[in-house]
């Protein structure tokens, strides 16, 4: 079979056998192996990945040192379930996850498989420590598909059609968006926060604060286009929390480990959530995740509250264990916050000649370049974004766009200088094609996004 045929036959299969369900539609990419910031395809194409499977991969694909902790640990032992027995690797991966999240110490972990699961043990905890039911989440966030994470989601209408009724007592609020502010004020300064103003709004219509057991909210909402909110906005949320006992859950799935030249996003804004939720990069694309929270909140919460068979497994334990070394070791943090800033001075550029791009924004190797139809209306570019991503791709460039015109920047952070400039001139030139008309309606047909 010729390479090419072998993408055909791998696709027509895949249509064939899998849920649609489990895939948003962007190449027929058929990866095969990974090195660093770079993937190559079954027909031996090589690509820059802006990607990281979705903040997933951030020591980059196949790090060594990440590639021999999971061999060594599976020569030593595959499995022992959290619930029966302990194990070293387990314990030295809590010591160092209480490290490296914000708050000083008296804080414990639980851990789970997926960034969903989390989610739902962030709920479980939460209403288990404070009796109360009601949980507050952000219209437009991407939390999971467990029901739980499901619940406290609102992405977009078809996560959740149909899906009702999911775990009760959620109340969504609109995410403080500048750019695109939900509450249709186009001046920041003359809003007055509107966006808090509607928070403190449910507390004079729907329910008391003591009613309320959590706050559940991304730093920087990813899925949503990468938004990130005022400080203002962040302090008064954060206070009226601690003042109420409302947990504040700061939802790091995809802004933890790093990805914001920071370990975590809250610390971007200098809180200290009471449960963090961590997953995706944290072993490097092997399934876990963990909730990090103060001693007294996991005291409330009993076994068998959050027990999974093959949860903080040795194997992914040793791999997350490896990929904070790595981050530590290569210096990570620093390289991210600084070569973050110079991409977005480089896309800053792009934005002065293209009227297209309607705002660059973002923190460490989380970018997003939002595409508009014009710069007053901010109608969303749908169909440009997904053109210049099948440039990208065309030309050697792995990456996608989301919340409907939103060019994701969100390379591995181990990317070398070299790769960074190849991958923002594929960029440069799509976007020029694009703009240009070089690339043909029929490229929608297969890249929809979503
Ligand atoms: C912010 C955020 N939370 C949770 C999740 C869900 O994680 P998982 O797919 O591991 O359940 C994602 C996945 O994209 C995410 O971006």
């Amino acid at each position: 079979m010729d390479k090419s045929s072998l993408t055909r036959s791998i696709m027509e299969k895949d249509a064939r056998l899998l849920s649609p369900s489990i895939r948003i539609p962007f190449f027929p990419f058929v990866v095969r192996t990974g090195r660093g910031a770079t993937l190559m395809d079954v027909e031996g194409r090589e690509f820059i990945d802006f990607l990281s499977f979705g903040a997933i991969s951030n020591v980059g694909h196949n790090h060594p040192a990440v590639v021999a902790a999971i061999k060594e640990q599976a020569e030593t032992l595959i499995h022992c379930n959290p619930a029966y027995a302990f194990n070293e690797r387990v314990t030295e991966l809590t010591e160092e996850l209480v490290g490296i999240t914000p708050g000083a110490g008296g804080k414990r972990v639980a851990y789970g498989l997926s960034g969903g699961d989390a989610n739902d043990g962030a709920i479980k905890a939460a209403r288990a420590y404070t009796g109360r039911q009601k949980i507050i989440a952000f219209l437009r966030s991407y939390h999971g598909n467990t029901y739980g994470a499901l619940s406290v989601s609102a992405v977009s209408l078809p996560m959740r059609y149909r899906f009702g009724p999911g775990v009760p007592e959620v109340y969504h609020v609109p995410y403080p968006d500048c750019y695109r502010c939900p509450l249709g004020h186009r001046d920041n300064q003359a809003c007055q926060m509107a966006c808090y103003q509607y928070f403190l709004g449910l507390f004079e219509t729907l329910f008391a604060p003591d009613e309320v057991a959590a706050v559940i909210m991304e730093p920087i909402q990813g899925d949503a286009g990468i938004i990130i909110p005022p400080q203002a906005y962040m302090q008064k949320l954060y206070d009226f929390c601690r003042e109420n006992g409302i947990l504040f859950v700061a939802e790091e799935v995809q802004s933890g480990m790093g990805r914001t030249g920071r370990w975590f996003g809250s610390e971007h804004f200098g809180l200290e959530p009471d449960i963090l939720i961590i997953g995706k990069a944290l072993a490097s694309g092997l399934p876990l995740s963990a909730l990090v929270a103060r001693d007294d909140i996991f005291a409330a919460w009993s076994s068998p509250g959050h027990v999974f068979s093959t949860s903080c497994n040795p194997i992914c334990c040793a791999a997350a264990l490896a990929t904070i070394k790595v981050i530590r070791s290569e210096g990570l943090l620093e390289k991210t916050a600084a070569m973050g800033d110079y991409i977005k001075e480089r896309l800053n550029h792009l934005a002065a000649r293209y009227e297209e791009i309607g705002q660059v924004r973002g923190l460490g190797f989380m970018i997003g370049v939002d595409l508009v139809k014009d710069r007053d209306s901010k109608e969303r570019a749908r169909e440009l974004a997904a053109k210049i991503v099948w440039r990208c791709y065309e030309l050697g460039l792995y990456l996608t766009f989301f919340s409907g015109s939103v060019l994701r920047i969100c390379p591995p952070l181990v990317i070398t200088p070299e790769e960074l400039e190849r991958g923002l001139t594929i960029l440069e030139t799509a976007i020029d094609d694009a703009v240009s008309g070089r690339v043909p309606d029929s490229v929608l047909d297969t890249v929809k996004g979503w």
